[in-house]
């Protein structure tokens, strides 16, 4: 079995990747589940319904997000009805929605996991912690666990992989929207990449405009958010999972089209 995870999407550019090029890229991975962190997949922060929408109709069964996840207010409302949309875990109770999901893909009972990171973030409930406890909980219920860790520290991201080698089975970083070339199944147990990448603009700064972002920095003012336009990029992984449920082997996908 083979299963996709997108990169954070990000804004009407990403969704357009999705909608013009997710279809062949399925076809070529030949992918049977499909995972994407759309915490930024409309303007450039949060989830609309409409995008949310959009996207299953292109292809995505499952949707993990991060801190982004309520800026689009609209979440609040129809999170709870979602049975494949997840906000971080480690969110303070009472929350709307839930930051783990369950569901089955061909004979595979798969275990899907949102956490926040908390260097340089909010600070939120250990998400350390917070996932023994989860572990604890719905272990037995899944056959592969999966984790979208959404953090911003690199060493926090691979302090958590190492944490939860052995339990997990896939432990896949998001939030920086730079992928990274460090994918490997560490002690031949659990897959790990410290991150996925975005999917959307390619020649912005992290998916903004780079005279926007450059001007930001050069002030130090406020300064109204736009996406980068130009070329776009599609980053993800391809994780195939043998029939006794091991991942046996992680791969970077980054494409770009103009
Ligand atoms: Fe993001
Ligand atoms: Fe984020």
């Amino acid at each position: 079995m083979n299963i996709l995870f997108i990169g954070d999407i990000m804004g009407r550019a990403g969704r357009n990747v999705i909608k013009s090029h997710l279809k062949e890229i399925q076809s070529e991975y030949q992918i049977d589940f499909t995972i994407a962190n759309a915490e930024n997949a409309s303007g450039y922060a949060g989830l609309a319904k409409s995008s949310y929408d959009e996207l299953m109709q292109a292809g995505i069964d499952f949707f993990t997000t991060g801190n982004h996840v309520w800026a689009q207010k609209e979440i609040f409302d129809y999170i709870e009805r979602c049975d494949n949309l997840l906000r971080p875990a480690n969110y303070p109770s009472p929350c709307p929605g839930k930051g783990y999901g369950i569901v089955r893909v061909n004979k595979i009972r798969l275990g899907i996991i949102n956490l926040s990171g908390t260097v340089f973030m909010d600070a939120l409930d250990n998400p350390f912690s917070v996932f023994d406890t989860l572990y604890a909980s719905i272990s037995n219920a899944c056959d592969f666990l999966l984790i979208d860790f959404h953090a911003e520290a690199t060493s926090e991201k691979i302090a958590f992989a190492y944490h939860a080698c052995g339990r997990a089975q896939a432990v896949l970083g998001t939030h920086t929207h730079v992928q990274t070339a460090d994918e490997r199944i560490i002690d031949g147990m659990t897959a790990a990449i410290t991150d996925v990448g975005m999917t959307g603009p390619a020649d912005g700064v992290i998916g903004i405009d780079k005279d926007i972002i450059l001007k930001s920095f050069k002030t130090k003012r406020p300064v109204r958010f736009e996406l980068a336009q130009g070329h776009r990029q599609f980053n993800a992984v391809r994780l195939q999972v043998d029939s006794s449920f091991r991942c046996t082997k992680i791969e970077r996908i980054y494409r770009t089209y103009p």
